[in-house]
């Protein structure tokens, strides 16, 4: 599935960037984690989370007692999206028919892990999950169920954590708070 993403065509993205950043992790994964998209550094690395957001994320997993390398972790749309400003690539948001082209390969990512846990990282992960847009202040904090089964968490993704200006050492605990709720379930439902 990995090799067939490589060509996809699906939506103009995959004239963007460097190369489809398909998930990773093990198929036995209790938890996925779901991302936007690949930013610069995971556009030119080809994996997922490997940049500032990703660091973030690492150092907040640690802190919550989960594994990452137990963890699968994808993105909701599979090549970066960028605007060329000089020599700097500035991230651009996908938009939802972009979102929904490239929801084909979540759904396949989702047949072959079978997650018992799904974790919608920011508002386009959970569009995509939910198929629908949905307000993450609204949906975090309690287990909701997927579409396609399996139960699902909204949280913020780190990116936000990384531009917050207000309270950012709270918003950060918060998230690991999140975090570490969501180990404790996968754990419970092991
Ligand atoms: N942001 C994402 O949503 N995904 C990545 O892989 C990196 C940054």
């Amino acid at each position: 599935m990995r090799a067939e993403a490589t060509g996809c065509t699906r939506c103009d993205l995959y004239r963007c960037g460097t190369q489809t950043v398909f998930g990773e992790g093990p198929l036995d994964a209790r938890i996925m984690f779901v991302g936007e998209q690949p930013g610069d550094q995971e556009d030119r690395a080809g994996k997922p989370f490997v940049g500032p957001a990703g660091q973030l994320l690492d150092r907040a997993l640690v802190e919550a007692g989960v594994d990452r390398s137990a963890t699968y972790v994808t993105n909701a749309v599979k090549h970066f999206k960028f605007e060329q400003r000089g020599k700097r690539r500035i991230h651009s948001k996908p938009n939802g028919p972009e979102i929904d082209a490239c929801r084909w390969w979540i759904e396949q990512e989702r047949i072959l892990v079978r997650p018992p846990i799904t974790v919608a990282l920011g508002a386009t992960a959970a569009r995509s999950l939910f198929g629908k847009a949905v307000t993450i202040g609204a949906m975090r904090g309690r287990p909701h169920t997927v579409p396609d089964g399996g139960e699902a968490w909204v949280t913020v993704h780190p990116s936000f954590l990384l531009r917050v200006q207000d309270n950012k050492e709270q918003e950060y605990a918060r998230f690991v708070g999140d975090l570490r709720v969501i180990g404790e379930r996968a754990r419970a439902l092991a």
